[in-house]
């Protein structure tokens, strides 16, 4: 029974006569320098996949000869004649990139991966089985490939008793009370899918932190975490609970100018690199939603940030402040907050603090404007963060393809620096000129056997580390590599099942939140619909405080005559989003609060418009249960009927979404559903 446990690194058998004859030819004599961990691992790697794919036992030699077939080395490790073919390839990868090229070498074609540093290496090894794995020819191979962004990194939100906040796949990996002696097997497989991808960082714990993770009996452990992810090139985090120094320090404050608190930070931090002398930093959360933070003094986040910078500065490592506040006593609009509380102090902050913001300015909806801080603080070096997990889009229940979210959120154009300068251009350090860049993917990983509970939620992983990789890849080149390398190069598989992927998100955008409309969701949990939630406490938790439904209309004005949080975007975007004729309809009540009769560009009303696209998430849920159903001879039973279960559930939610804010929104429009849409039953 196929569990799902490989993840996209299942390396399955070479069916193909031709390709087969063409890849055992490349692995006839394989020469690999193997002198370090990563190189280990790396080899080991190679081993594996080969292995798989070829169906027996790879060898490699470790002299060089012009009998090789393939020669994995890196620069100082080259002979003279390949060097030649690769050393200007060399000269602009970095330190991490890596180059796979088929040199000729005595009228003989060798295959050559090569890079500057090891983890080149380990990254190359990864690119040539995925290349292998999607069927491709090896003849004439040329790629050259470095990242794009820095720190490569997934934020798990694991508590320390193995919970996990937003978690739908089970329970937290690290297994702390087995911890430091017992290495589970999944870590070293977590750290393998990491690497493939690229992924170069974690941080282990909950942005909700507990200080207790910074005490020697859990350092440790982390210690040990540390240690076998190292040979992947993964770098370990930890979140830093602000409160920390009186929590476990005995201190009476954690005032960032506090001789004594400054101090507890940075004997904590030596402490830390004794035991972990490549340990990455802290990611803070700090004065949101209840978290302890410098304002709790009277001080602002650049005091704060800037004292654990300086505590961690000696040992290279990075502060990760988070950009996701708001508060209660400024509710007239949420979606301002962040970026009236950080774009004061850009330049202020030290050079080892990097600031994390999310994709929008609410909350990890299915659809959000990108966030207006991107590009805003030109002397800031911003992190991305996006939400692999998902917590406004079905958990692990609904099949949602987020490459498709983070593309979108990518693209974006944020005019700053005029035309074309879009986020990724900010996320990635082209548009500032910035070399210390970042993207982070809250996990959606767990204990349960496929790693995400829903089977394709591992396309999110993977399309998260591909894109952190490379924030210019398309969402369909990261389908295609994804469902070749999972399931099957079958064409008529692929065709079909990438459409699938890549309409999902549309999909689940409009049988949730239409047209801008956003967190009408449930209280707490933000599975289902809750529209109608007006009485919790604070007025910016309530869904009513968002859609603004009344017998007017619906809709949030973020214009001048409303919030004007669009003041924060550049023209000519400002102006764009000002008026509802030209404001993008997918945003349209995001920025707009508008009567139930305003005429959409296709000519129907509004209310009929949302009542329509809601049917339309419902037909395109039909759609892709239809399609997989036609993908049953390509695949083993029992990977389709879980997906076909699941695929069952998210049509039924489909239409609980579509009756409940149908209905609950009806009863301010006052008007019938239009024609097409299913009556609720
Ligand atoms: C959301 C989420 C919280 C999380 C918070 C954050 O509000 O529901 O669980 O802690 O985001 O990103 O800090």
């Amino acid at each position: 029974v196929p569990s799902g446990y490989d993840l996209w690194l299942g390396y399955g058998k070479i069916e193909n006569v031709e390709l087969l004859r063409q890849y055992e030819q490349a692995a006839t004599s394989i020469y690999f320098q193997n002198n370090s961990e990563i190189l280990e691992a790396a080899q080991k790697e190679l081993k594996r996949g080969l292995g798989s794919m070829l169906d027996r036992a790879v060898d490699f030699t470790d002299s060089f000869s012009t009998a090789n077939s393939m020669v994995i080395a890196k620069k100082a490790g080259l002979d003279k004649a390949i060097m030649k073919s690769v050393a200007a390839d060399l000269d602009r990868i970095g330190k991490e990139g890596f180059v796979i090229k088929s040199v000729q070498l005595k009228d003989k074609d060798i295959l050559v991966i090569s890079a500057n540093e090891d983890i080149g290496i380990l990254y190359g090894v990864f690119r040539l089985l995925r290349f292998m794995q999607g069927h491709k020819t090896l003849s004439s191979i040329s790629l050259v490939d470095a990242p794009k962004i820095a720190i490569r990194m997934l934020n798990h939100w694991d508590n320390l008793d193995r919970t996990v906040e937003h978690g739908y796949a089970g329970f937290s990996l690290w297994n702390w009370q087995k911890l430091p002696e017992y290495i589970d097997r999944r870590y070293i497989d977590y750290a393998r899918a990491n690497a493939s991808i690229g992924i170069n960082a974690v941080s282990l714990t909950n942005v909700n932190a507990n200080a207790l993770i910074l005490t020697p009996m859990y350092l440790e452990k982390v210690r040990a975490l540390a240690e076998a992810f190292r040979p992947y090139g993964i770098k370990v985090y930890l979140t830093a609970r602000f409160s920390a120094p009186i929590e476990i320090g005995g201190l009476r404050s954690a005032d960032p100018l506090n001789a004594e608190v400054q101090q507890w930070w940075n004997d904590k931090a030596e402490e830390i690199y004794a035991q972990i002398p490549d340990f990455g930093g802290f990611l803070v959360k700090a004065n949101s939603e209840g978290q302890p933070g410098p304002q709790n003094y009277g001080r602002n986040h650049v005091d704060g940030a800037n004292m654990m910078a300086r505590a961690l500065q000696p040992f290279d490592g990075k502060v990760i402040w988070r950009a996701f506040v708001y508060s209660e006593h400024d509710a007239d609009d949420r979606a301002k907050q962040a970026y009236s509380e950080f774009v004061p102090y850009d330049g202020q902050f030290m050079e080892n603090v990097l600031v994390q913001t999310k994709n929008g300015a609410i909350d990890f909806q299915p659809r959000e404007p990108f966030h207006p801080m991107f590009g805003a603080m030109p002397n800031t070096p911003l992190m991305m963060e996006f939400q692999i997990t998902q917590e406004y889009l079905g958990f692990s229940t609904h099949l949602v393809f987020l490459p498709k979210l983070f593309e979108e959120v990518l693209d974006a154009d944020t005019y700053l620096k005029g035309k074309g300068s879009t986020v990724a251009k900010v996320i990635d350090g082209s548009l500032h000129d910035k070399k210390m860049t970042g993207m982070a993917g809250v996990a959606n990983i767990g204990t349960d056997l496929n790693w995400t509970g829903h089977p394709f939620a591992q396309a999110n992983w993977y399309g998260f580390g591909r894109l952190a990789w490379d924030p210019y890849l398309s969402s369909e080149t990261i389908a295609d590599e994804w469902i070749r390398a999972t399931f099957s190069n079958d064409p008529k598989f692929v065709g079909p099942v990438r459409k699938m992927l890549l309409t999902s998100r549309e999909a689940v955008v409009n049988y949730m939140n239409p047209l801008g409309l956003h967190h009408i969701f449930d209280t707490g949990h933000h599975y289902g619909p809750g529209p109608w939630v007006s009485e919790l406490s604070r007025p910016e938790w309530n869904p009513t405080y968002y859609h603004k439904a009344d017998e007017y209309g619906i809709g949030f004005d973020r214009t001048p005559t409303g919030s004007n949080a669009t003041e924060q975007y550049a023209e000519p975007l400002r102006s764009m989003l000002n008026d509802p004729k030209t404001c993008p309809e997918e945003y349209l009540l995001w920025f707009h609060h508008l009567p139930w009769d305003y005429t959409l560009r296709n000519g129907h009303t509004l209310w009929d418009g949302i009542a329509l696209k809601y049917q339309e998430g419902v037909d395109q849920v039909q759609d892709m249960r239809t399609t997989w159903k036609n993908m049953e001879p390509y695949i083993s039973k029992a990977q389709h009927e879980e997906v076909w279960m699941l695929l069952e559930i998210q049509l039924k939610e489909a239409r609980w979404w579509r009756d409940a804010c149908l209905l609950y929104f009806q009863t301010y429009s006052k008007k019938e559903l239009p024609e097409g849409v299913e009556k609720p039953t």
